[in-house]
């Protein structure tokens, strides 16, 4: 697939339990991030459209994991922002579940990406989703958003603070990312497509 021009890209299935989830077979890649952190800037920037991923006007409702068919060959997996401030309990202990359900028995599922904001350092929610990929043995990429917000001079000092409070594995990438300047985009598709599972297609 040619990551400049994106044909096809949908949204297949807003699943609320794993009996929804597709059964095409294709490898899927989960998109995790904070509440408002660009999960949805994100995924229309990978594909190149202004509203595929829509930014919901009430953060904290969706509770579905949303499955984005790219091409045929792969799935993005919108999970909805942790973190949400306004979250009852009973909201958060769902998303637990839902969570669960997919990574501990989702065998398509061959890479997570965490999305943090580039300017902050990253909060307890963040860490412990770095660490629910690890606990899963789940490969991570780590996208560092809103990267236009700050000057290149001080890029080097906000990779390190992320790698140092997430204690990122000294082998996992970390890209620098920005929907607004396309910063990255390039670079996070080439590793993705580097890591997906070998087939005979060309
Ligand atoms: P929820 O679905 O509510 O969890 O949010 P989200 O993670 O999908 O974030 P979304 O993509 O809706 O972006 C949230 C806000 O951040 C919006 O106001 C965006 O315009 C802004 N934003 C997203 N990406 C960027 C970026 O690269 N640079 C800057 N400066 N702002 C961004
Ligand atoms: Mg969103």
């Amino acid at each position: 697939m040619n990551s400049d021009y994106i044909n096809y890209a949908e949204i297949t299935i807003s699943a609320v339990s794993p009996s929804q989830y597709p059964e095409d077979g294709l490898p899927e890649i989960v998109i995790a991030g904070r509440s408002n952190v660009g999960k949805s800037s994100f995924i229309n920037t990978m594909v190149n459209r202004k509203n595929l991923a829509r930014t919901s006007g009430k953060p904290g409702k969706t509770r579905t994991l949303n499955f984005f068919d790219i091409e045929n060959e792969l799935f993005f997996v919108d999970v909805p922002g942790y973190g949400y401030a306004k979250a009852s309990n009973a909201e958060q202990e769902k998303w637990g579940h839902m969570m669960e359900d997919y990574f501990a028995t989702r065998e398509e599922l061959v890479l997570g990406i965490l999305l943090v904001d580039f300017r902050h350092e990253p909060s307890e929610h963040d860490m412990l989703m770095y660490d629910f990929y690890k606990h899963y043995n789940v490969p991570v990429f780590i996208v560092a958003t809103k990267s236009d917000k700050i000057k290149k001079s001080k890029h080097n000092k906000h990779e390190s603070i992320i790698r140092k409070t997430l204690n990122v594995a000294p082998s996992d990438k970390l890209f620098t990312f920005s929907s607004f300047t396309k910063e990255g985009r390039q670079e996070v598709w080439d590793a993705i497509l580097a890591h997906l599972p070998k087939d005979d297609s060309a």
